[in-house]
């Protein structure tokens, strides 16, 4: 297979199998190893990189990028973040007038995200760097560094990386539209679709696995679209969470918050919707807020079509509604849900899967429930509604002694499982919990730590 891409501004043709991360080439084949493996699974952000197209640049992790996810766009690894002469970027210099640096290791993902954000002009630092773990420095020298650079000129350097290289890829199957990718996998049903690789990056890198044959959705600018229809937001399967935030940010607020809780930038800048609804995971944030939501999933099947509501893809743990040679085309997310709140509970704030996530969505008319969609991931072995709670609630007066007996529901809709990030009991102690938490909210309590301030 040969790719061709920009690296620090040099054109390259790579020739390597279409599973290999960027990461191992760029650290085995360049001996470019300023870019630094940590977990090799996402979490860290040792090994961030700056990638450019038509559409701006973004921060992503280079451990679980595959060499084709990169055709035709360009590169910036620490090596290309100072000047060509070796001026220092400003960021780099913030770092040294910060001392935001001691061992080093995390040092170079952290510029690398820096630069990034510097060239996008966020100075959301806090959010910008949730992505790069730090273990001795601390992180206030850090934010410091980044506050101090944000009003520096962007370098002109780092403003050169836009062009397309028109040559991009020779080997894998890259379609350029969802129709040549449908008519494909109508006739290689068993092959590995690959959207953002969040998830399939991870079965490279920790499982080893053997992919077959594999189709690269990343250059079907069709799916990707984000559309008001009369029905809502038309999200593209291959909308990235970065884009479906900067959508939903100001007509779904509550769930734009819990997006930007989804791993961190460089996760967000990769992983897609479609990804996040097809793998089926019980544990995936999107579809609790899209069920609770009333949305319904599109998906398609070489030229025919058929959409559902998209608590009916997921059938049982492991199964969804989706035939051999179908995938999801896009989800449809209802525009007007003034009552929707998502609450996502995970170990850390930032940058970690969640251990319960829910979606609220009553309707609730002269003090009376008329209507009830309430779901959640992490109490089953696939995204669920909590069917008995929504009962009985539903012809009820919106009041927490309501609320409380509703609660007590739960047992009857969930046998949640414990693992690792918690228990049976303590799940469902935070699902009744967060209905307790939507009923204060609604009512106009502060609930979110965030908003009770210091
Ligand atoms: C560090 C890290 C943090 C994470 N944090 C979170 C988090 O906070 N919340 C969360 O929910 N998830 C999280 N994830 C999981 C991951 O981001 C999601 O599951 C992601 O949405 C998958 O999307 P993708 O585009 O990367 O999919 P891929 O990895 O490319 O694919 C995932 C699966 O979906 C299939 N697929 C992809 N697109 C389609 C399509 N259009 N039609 C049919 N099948 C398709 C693939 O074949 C594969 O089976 C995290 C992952 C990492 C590595
Ligand atoms: S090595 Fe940790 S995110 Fe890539
Ligand atoms: S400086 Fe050591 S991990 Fe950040």
């Amino acid at each position: 297979m040969e790719i061709a891409f920009r690296l620090n501004g040099e054109v390259q043709r790579a020739n390597a199998t279409p599973t290999t991360t960027l990461l191992d080439w760029l650290r085995e084949t360049r001996g470019l190893c300023g870019t630094k493996e940590g977990c090799n699974e996402g979490d860290c952000g040792a090994c961030t990189v700056m990638v450019s197209d038509a559409d701006g640049a973004r921060a992503l992790n280079a451990c679980i990028l595959l060499l084709p996810q990169l055709a035709g766009k360009s590169v910036r690894t620490v090596e290309g973040i100072s000047g060509p002469d070796g001026a220092l970027h400003p960021v780099q210099q913030a770092m040294i007038d910060h001392h935001g640096s001691q061992c080093g290791f995390c040092t170079p993902g952290f510029v690398v995200s820096m630069a990034t954000a510097h060239l996008n002009g966020a100075t959301d630092h806090d959010t910008q760097l949730a992505g790069n773990l730090c273990r001795c420095t601390g992180y206030a020298p850090i934010v410091k560094a980044a506050q101090a650079a944000a009003d520096a000129p962007v370098p002109a350097w780092m403003n050169e990386d836009t062009s397309a290289i028109v040559q991009a890829a020779d080997g894998p199957f890259m379609p350029t539209s969802a129709d040549a990718f449908a008519a494909w996998y109508i006739a290689h049903p068993k092959a590995t679709v690959i959207a953002g690789a969040t998830d399939v990056g991870l079965w490279v890198t920790k499982q080893f696995r053997d992919l077959g044959a594999i189709a690269f959705l990343g250059r079907c600018r069709d799916l990707a679209t984000i559309e008001e229809t009369k029905d809502g937001l038309k999200i593209g399967a291959m909308a990235t969470m970065t884009d479906v935030y900067e959508a939903v940010k100001d007509s779904h607020p509550s769930y734009a918050e819990m997006i930007r809780r989804y791993g961190s930038v460089q996760v967000r800048n990769a992983a897609t919707i479609g990804g996040n609804i097809a793998n089926g995971s019980p544990i995936g944030d999107n579809p609790p807020a899209l069920i609770a939501a009333g949305a319904r999933l599109h998906l398609r099947r070489d030229d025919v079509r058929r959409e559902m509501p998209i608590e009916d893809f997921f059938v049982e743990y492991g199964k969804q509604d989706r035939r051999p040679g179908e995938f999801v085309e896009a989800v449809t997310l209802p525009r007007d849900v003034p009552n929707l709140r998502c609450y996502k509970l995970s170990k850390r704030f930032d940058q970690d899967i969640s251990a319960v996530c829910g979606g609220f969505n009553l309707g609730v008319e002269d003090g009376v429930i008329v209507s009830a969609r309430i779901a959640f991931g992490g109490m089953a072995g696939t995204p669920m509604r909590a069917a008995h709670v929504e009962g009985a609630l539903v012809g009820k007066a919106f009041t927490s002694d309501v609320i409380d007996a509703a609660a007590a529901e739960f047992e009857r809709d969930f046998k949640p499982m414990s693992d690792m990030r918690a228990s049976a009991e303590y799940r469902m102690r935070a699902a009744q919990n967060m209905l307790r938490r939507y009923h204060a909210q609604m009512t106009g309590a502060a609930v979110d730590i965030l908003e009770v301030g210091p």
